[in-house]
């Protein structure tokens, strides 16, 4: 589990003897629990401190008040960090940041040399993370000439073969374009039948988040709330407040009972389609 205790966190936190000087927490006060096999989405509008909060939960980040702890070692403990940073692997928006090797599979066992993987046992697991991810491409493939979804691919297979137990996604598939998204997407939930971690995933897309078990939204470094999809989904006010848009089939759905159509609350895109292919 991870249990994030009352946690503040500045990036500059005033010294002790310094005037505040009007300074801001980029986090303030949040106290949250994730429960292992768990799919959670942070949701927020810009700045409101999502990435932040990832950061301290494999302890790129130590928090300035308050505890951070992964399966019980906490992130400020220094002889525990190398354990979290193993249990806790981050992709990030732009996958050119995280790759390293020439080649595919340099890439990948770059990260599996690092934290002292078997080396007889280096070019199997670098084989198993290009399959799991259906990644179409060989090892000696040159990571450059990738496409952008395969370069994402490529992230999420190199973060696999480190055999994470918490994995955070944050904006994983912002670079990507609607389709190239889609696929990412339904390769990640692929993996996770065959190979289960707990999943954070941070996106501004409602639509890719609508499976979670659970949502958290922030707003201004605080957690605002947390529920399941459908449960916040009735709540547009604050949905709205915090910057989030509705998919077009639920705000559709919506105007549909508006207008007296007898439509589910947790109408969701394929349902959709099907109704108005048969009102047609
Ligand atoms: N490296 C940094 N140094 C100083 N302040 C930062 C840094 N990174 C973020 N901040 C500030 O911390 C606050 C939270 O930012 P954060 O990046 O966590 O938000 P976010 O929810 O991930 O936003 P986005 O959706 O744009 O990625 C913001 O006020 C931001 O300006
Ligand atoms: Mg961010």
């Amino acid at each position: 589990m991870i249990d994030i205790r009352d946690t503040t966190f500045y990036y500059n936190a005033p010294q002790e003897d310094e005037e505040d000087a009007g300074r801001r927490p980029a986090l303030s006060h949040i106290s949250l629990n994730i429960v292992p096999g768990e799919f959670v989405a942070f949701l927020g509008r810009n700045g409101s401190g999502k990435s932040s909060l990832s950061r301290l939960l494999n302890g790129i980040e130590l928090p300035t008040e308050g505890t951070v702890s992964v399966e019980g070692h906490v992130t400020s403990d220094k002889a525990a960090l190398r354990s979290v940073r193993r249990a806790v692997q981050i992709v990030f928006q732009n996958p050119e940041n995280q790759q390293v090797g020439i080649t595919v599979g340099e890439d990948i066992s770059f990260g599996l040399s690092n934290i002292g993987w078997p080396q007889h046992d280096i070019a199997d697991r670098v084989a198993w993370a290009i399959k799991l991810v259906g990644l179409d491409a060989d090892e000696d493939r040159p990571v450059m000439n990738l496409s952008g979804g395969e370069k994402q691919k490529l992230a999420l297979a190199a973060v696999l073969a480190l055999a994470p137990r918490y994995l955070i996604l944050d904006e994983a598939t912002s670079m990507l374009d609607p389709v190239a998204r889609r696929q990412f997407v339904a390769t990640l939930h692929e993996v996770r039948k065959q190979y289960s971690f707990t999943l954070i995933y941070i996106t501004h897309h409602l639509e890719e988040v609508t499976n979670a078990d659970r949502w958290v939204l922030f707003q201004s470094g605080k957690v605002v709330t947390s529920g399941t999809p459908d449960e916040l989904m009735e709540n547009t006010g604050l949905l709205q407040s915090c910057g989030l848009e509705l998919p077009y089939y639920r705000t559709l759905a919506g105007l549909l009972r508006e207008q007296g159509i007898p439509v589910s609350a947790a109408l969701n895109e394929r349902e959709l389609r099907e109704l108005l292919c048969k009102s047609g």
